[in-house]
């Protein structure tokens, strides 16, 4: 046994470097190369959608996601305040301010809060969600599914339909969780949905990201955007503003390679769960409507602080949660509605390691220490 445990280590142990090596000696290693179109088929075809397109991060999805919804300069977005800052940053890249949102019993957006936020905060006249307080317009709303949980998407989707507002799914977290009754995965069923492949994620290809949309024209443009804006190849036209938001040919193929494991993870992840609350922890549940890639373990504390330490102490990485959004300095003066459950639930988690490449005798170690 190793003596640092890592929170969430990348697992490569199938074909990554295989195939890494044909890439580099095939010399397509950028961001032109034919896995690349490859991974986007299987990625398509594994969540059931007619497109995606790789991209350069979860962060770059978003913000392609965001402009793509025609959020601008003097709109509002709402927010959860609960999730990593990559979820909410965007709206600023396009001049948006967020509105923060309360998380419900599974550290999801509180749709059921946002629904009442828009009935009795807002006005909705000629198709626009007004906001009150500023007088803005709310354009979309961001549903990050956290550690592999699924935030209510048909109650959100109704809500969205109701109030003229695009509904963003920040899926980093979850590639692989889907609704056990519909079959829908995460990121399929709003407008945009966004995953990542950074290391710590249920598949990874270094850094790297995907989007996919509802209406598939918008995956064209999104790829579009992430290519530069590129019109003409050999004459460099360009009649928009573009990003370098494009995948690399070999972050692609370990892609490939980490989507051949991903169920194979996924059966891991909840073996792992399984093992931990056999021993007695405290771990938060997952949902049972949904099949989740139980990404994240949390464990409720009320010696949060102290647990952490003595964590560390004994060689094993935890984290607590993200320091609440609203609270941060680019976003203190933002609104924010009803925040009680993401302030509790804050307090008291700490987030236990959770790799695929766990052994039983560490996940021993780990309990006996907790315990
Ligand atoms: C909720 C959430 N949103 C966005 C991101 C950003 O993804 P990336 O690191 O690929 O840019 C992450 C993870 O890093 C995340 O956890």
């Amino acid at each position: 046994m190793s003596d640092f445990i890592p929170l969430s280590a990348p697992n490569l142990s199938g074909n990554e470097l295989e195939y890494l090596i044909d890439a580099v000696k095939s010399g397509w290693i950028s961001t032109s190369g034919g896995r690349i179109s490859e991974f986007e088929e299987k990625l398509a075809q594994y969540l059931k959608v007619k497109k995606v397109a790789a991209i350069q991060s979860g962060t770059a999805g978003l913000h392609l996601a965001m402009i793509l919804s025609g959020v601008g300069h003097g709109d509002e977005v709402i927010v959860p305040t609960l999730t990593f800052i990559a979820a909410v940053n965007p709206a600023r890249y396009v001049g948006a301010e967020p509105i923060f949102m309360d998380c419900d019993d599974y550290l999801c957006l509180d749709v059921e809060k946002v629904a009442e936020f828009c009935e009795t905060e807002c006005d909705f006249a000629n198709g626009r969600l007004v906001n009150r307080a500023t007088n803005k317009t709310i354009k979309a709303v961001v549903a990050v599914h956290i550690f592999g949980n699924m935030v209510d998407m048909y109650a959100l989707m109704a809500l969205a339909q109701k109030y003229n507002l695009k509904v963003i799914e920040d899926a980093t977290e979850a590639l692989g969780s889907y609704h056990r009754e519909t079959g829908d995965f995460t990121g399929t069923i709003g407008d945009f949905g966004v995953y990542s492949f950074n290391g710590n994620k249920i598949i990874t290809t270094g850094g790297g990201g995907a989007i996919t949309a509802r209406n598939s024209d918008l995956v064209d443009r999104a790829k579009y955007l992430a290519n530069q804006a590129k019109d003409d190849d050999v004459k460099f036209v360009h009649d928009e503003i573009g990003y370098n938001y494009r995948m690399t040919n070999l972050q692609a193929v370990v892609g490939i390679a980490q989507l051949e494991q991903l169920e194979q993870f996924i059966a891991t992840k909840e073996r792992n769960y399984n093992a931990y609350k056999a021993a007695s922890l405290n771990l938060l549940d997952f949902q049972d409507s949904v099949r989740s890639n139980r990404w994240f373990y949390s464990l409720v504390t009320d010696k949060r602080d102290e647990l952490l330490d003595k964590l560390k102490a004994n060689g094993i990485q935890s984290r607590p949660i993200w320091n609440l959004i609203h609270t941060l300095r680019p976003y203190k003066h933002c609104q924010s509605y009803m925040l009680t459950k993401a302030v509790e639930y804050w307090q008291k988690l700490v987030n236990i390691p959770c790799s695929t490449t766990l052994t039983t005798r560490e996940i021993d170690y780990i309990v006996s220490k907790i315990l």
